[in-house]
């Protein structure tokens, strides 16, 4: 028998998260990765767990899975430490040592467990009007021979903590924003090294947020979660002998104001340095003119832990321009437009005024914050006179390229004003390389897009009065989202958001976590595309991060969706009535109408109810519910029925004879196989009609590439895919944009901006094409869950010669690199263990792969091999 080496397996990974300190899950759902030689195959695996001090415990499981496997054990109760290492046993006798530990700690998972109360200032204060924030803090004594120390905290606001004068965790925003009336998230910290014996203080710096800062457009409101501003912190400390001391945040707490004079999401950060208070969060201070605190009110059972990453710094910029300009302002250009502050090193005389403004496009030689509306994103910082300081706002984010910086003293040196990158600090998996500069840059600008607004929740843009959790744009653009980082955690705790969101009659709102939103907006009101994120949104996650729970989770939320519309649409199963967004920006739209496309909107309607429907079936089959699958099944069918008796003509063509139509028709498979063809046919003319311009909105974008490589016009595609004229995607590239914008014309031929009062430049929905670019140009696709069987099939065309791509999947890297060299085709693509895969070049039969590398070699395909 062929001897293999021994396997190598990673260590575990816990959930979707990537540190495991306070988990929500009693069970944590465990992955793990394995290298080893190209015939082995995975057949059981050994779990060990070394629980607190107990002695290890193993379980032996016959399974070749390795993605999300159950935890083994006894449930982990509240604060349990467990140490976690697997080993791989297979084909050939050949097994794997055991892996290195990883650890997973419980947070507080009892509502029991929860002592502290929510403090903050007592002050009077003006309801749903701007109010300065404040400083809470405590003293308290610690005893010796410390073996632990956990910091379990969150707030009514944003919060940032201090323990003896230094700050707890590198992430900003905490907790971040949920439906806090259900659920509010806490952070948990180890505090050990920050505590010594004897005296100790604990403090927080407090800022509106979401809970009760500014939110929402048309001027927004206060208060849409409470009016006060809190601090809830359990500070617990384990002692060697096993004894205990908690510090909880209660009535003892004192107050005060701070250095911050306002601070909103919105309108920026105002800080005075003469108000700073020398070591208030560390002992010795005396507080005794502070104020005693208010103490609030939040359900423990609301505490929850989180199920993705913070938010923090993923990196910096430093301008690639600057401007003086004649009134002395210092205009900066960091070359990209980002989300996230300026942190300025500044020095000069008490009360000098340093102002910072920020926008993502000038115009007219002007700084352009017309489309910032009631966003004004102004930080402004106050100097003491005492020697240089460096400062960076703490509650507020802004969506930038320029900076203009007013009351600079002197010049900019060198890292004087640096620009810093904020987002849910995921883990990038995905990435694509082409021969073409445009559209590599393209798919640079979606990445950006993607970073700009996966801020603790999916925003549909970054900078201006709005930046919320809009469902639409994130059911488009899920599928992207999931190749180009580990998002599954992120879109987990989003999803549990909507289904609280959701109503009772089944609607999924507009925006999630939802406020008031004016007339327009408010009560949501069921719609195709937005609402449908309820089922295709969890679909893609169980389909690219194979978790098959997330189904089951949200399958209430996902049936009550199709339920609705079920009986919206009636017996004859056309959804044509009720307000409808359609093919949203449609660019063909006036800038005031965005939702007056050219394909009709109940066309757009009944197409998403047969495509979710067909979902919904596809969910009750994987969990195992005949009945539904059946009954949901017979629904998709029966809508497809009714699109097509609706919307196809006797001569094949649609009644919407546009882009989206047949995009719809055909990647929804709504069709059959002579008008599917027809249908390919009339998209590529309509395409070539105009140009090679895209017509496609929020609904046809993400799918009209897809309708024409798989009807046989890849030459099509590219053709609209590297069209530079307006609208086009590359035309935003030609124009300078460093993100997705919003509207295809957010910034006109002519250099000025869109006229429309809803023009961002940072908006990822019509980024939604990259998806395609990783499957037919990189070819990487999945077949099965969490590309447990991977389909390479890319589909060279556009005069590219080369192109890379790679995804970090949950068995591990899948690459795939194709070039053409003298009129030869060469692939390579390589697959992770515990996977396999099929290799589909143009003309010839598909090949079935397993874990390793593999070249292909073929005569380039000519023009119109399509
Ligand atoms: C948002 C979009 C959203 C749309 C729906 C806009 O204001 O920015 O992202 O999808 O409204 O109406």
């Amino acid at each position: 028998m062929t001897k293999l080496n021994a396997p190598i397996v990673s260590p575990i990974q816990f959930e979707h998260l990537s540190e495991a300190l306070g988990v929500g899950a009693a069970r944590p759902r465990l992955s793990w990765k394995v290298r080893a030689e190209r015939q082995w195959r995975q057949t059981s695996y050994e779990i060990e767990i070394k629980r607190n001090s107990d002695a290890p415990v193993s379980y032996h499981v016959e399974s070749s899975e390795q993605v999300l496997v159950p935890w083994p054990g006894e449930p982990l109760a509240s604060r349990d430490v467990a140490e976690v290492r697997v080993r791989v046993f297979g084909s050939h006798g050949a097994r794997s040592g055991w892996s290195d530990p990883a650890t997973v700690e419980a947070g507080l998972l009892s509502p029991d467990d929860w002592s502290a109360r929510p403090v903050g200032p007592g002050w009077a204060e003006t309801p749903g009007t701007d109010r300065r924030p404040g400083l809470v803090r405590r003293d308290f004594r610690v005893g010796d021979q410390i073996l632990r120390a956990r910091l379990y905290a969150t707030a009514h606001g944003v919060f940032e903590a201090e323990v003896n004068g230094r700050r707890i965790g590198d992430e900003i925003l905490a907790p971040g924003w949920t439906t806090y009336s259900h659920r509010l998230r806490y952070r948990t910290y180890d505090v050990t090294s920050a505590l010594r014996e004897g005296e100790n203080t604990i403090g927080a710096w407090l800022g509106d947020g979401w809970y009760r800062g500014r939110l929402g457009f048309n001027g927004g409101h206060h208060d849409i979660y409470g009016h006060d501003l809190s601090f809830l912190a359990q500070l617990e400390i384990v002692y060697a002998d096993g004894t205990r001391d908690t510090i909880a945040t209660d009535e003892t707490w004192r107050a005060s104001f701070g250095p911050i004079q306002l601070s909103g999401l919105y309108d920026g950060e105002r800080y005075d340095t003469r108000d700073e208070i020398p070591g208030w969060s560390s002992p010795g201070f005396d507080d005794t003119t502070w104020a005693p605190v208010s103490v609030a009110h939040r359900a423990p059972e609301t505490l929850v832990a989180p199920e993705l990453p913070p938010v923090r710094c993923t990196g910096e910029l430093t301008p690639t321009g600057t401007t003086v300009l004649p009134d002395g302002t210092i205009r900066l250009d960091f070359g990209q437009n980002i989300v996230g502050r300026l942190r300025l090193r500044v020095d000069g005389p008490a009360g000098h005024v340093v102002t910072v403004r920020h926008a993502e496009v000038l115009q007219d030689g002007e700084l352009h914050t017309r489309t910032l509306r009631l966003a004004p994103s102004v930080d402004t910082l106050v100097l003491d006179g005492a020697g240089p300081r460096v400062w960076e706002p703490r509650f507020t984010l802004h969506g930038f390229r320029y900076a203009e910086i007013e009351g600079w003293p002197g010049g900019v040196g060198e890292d004087d004003v640096v620009a810093r990158v904020y987002h849910t600090d995921m883990e990038r998996t995905g990435w694509l390389e082409t021969s073409n500069p445009l559209l590599n840059r393209l798919h640079n600008n979606v990445l950006w897009s993607m970073r700009g607004n996966f801020v603790d929740i999916p925003t549909d843009c970054p900078q201006r009065d709005e930046r919320l959790g809009w469902t639409g744009d994130i059911q488009v653009f899920a599928p992207t989202a999931s190749f180009l980082y580990h998002c599954a955690g992120f879109l987990t705790s989003w999803l549990v958001d909507l289904d609280n969101e959701q109503l009772d009659d089944g609607t999924v709102p507009w925006f999630v976590p939802t406020i008031p939103g004016g007339p327009m907006w408010t009560p949501p009101r069921p719609a195709a595309v937005w609402g449908d994120a309820a089922v295709l949104t969890p679909w893609v996650l169980y389909q690219r991060f194979g978790d098959r729970d997330i189904l089951a989770r949200q399958y209430r939320s996902a049936k009550a969706w199709v339920d609705l519309v079920v009986r919206l649409a009636g017996p004859d199963r056309l959804w044509d009535s009720g307000l409808q967004l359609g093919d949203w920006l449609d660019p063909a739209a006036p800038p005031d109408d965005p939702a007056a496309a050219q394909t009709d909107k109940y066309l757009v309607a009944t197409a998403y109810f047969a495509w979710s429907a067909r979902h919904l079936a596809a969910t009750a089959r994987v969990l195992g519910r005949s009945d539904d699958e059946r009954y949901y099944a017979d629904i998709a069918d029966q809508a497809k029925e009714a699109f097509v008796g609706e919307y196809i003509t006797d001569d094949g063509l649609m009644r919407s004879d546009a882009q989206t139509a047949y995009a719809l028709a055909i990647v929804f498979d709504l069709l059959d196989d002579e008008q599917r063809t027809c249908a390919g046919t009339r998209l590529a003319e309509l395409v070539r009609k105009a140009g090679n311009r895209i017509a496609t909105g929020f609904a046809g974008t993400p799918l009209i590439t897809d309708a024409l490589s798989s009807t046989g016009h890849v030459d099509v595609a590219y053709d609209l895919l590297l069209e530079e004229e307006c609208p086009s995607w590359l035309y935003m590239v030609r124009q300078g944009a460093t993100t997705i914008w919003e509207r295809w014309d957010s910034m006109l031929p002519d250099g000025s901006v869109n006229p429309g009062d809803m023009t961002s430049f940072n908006h990822y929905a019509l980024g939604a094409v990259a998806d395609w670019m990783h499957r037919d140009i990189g070819g990487i696709a999945p077949m099965a869950p969490g590309y447990r069987r991977v389909r390479f099939a890319p589909k060279p065309g556009g005069g590219l010669t080369y192109a890379k791509a790679s995804y970090e999947s949950p068995y591990g890297p899948i690459h795939s690199h194709w070039r053409i060299e003298s009129g030869m085709f060469h692939l390579t693509v390589e697959l992770p263990t515990g996977t396999t895969g099929l290799v589909e070049i143009l003309g010839r039969p598909a090949v079935e792969i397993g874990p390793g590398t593999h070249t292909f070699r073929s005569s380039a395909p000519g023009d119109g091999d399509t």
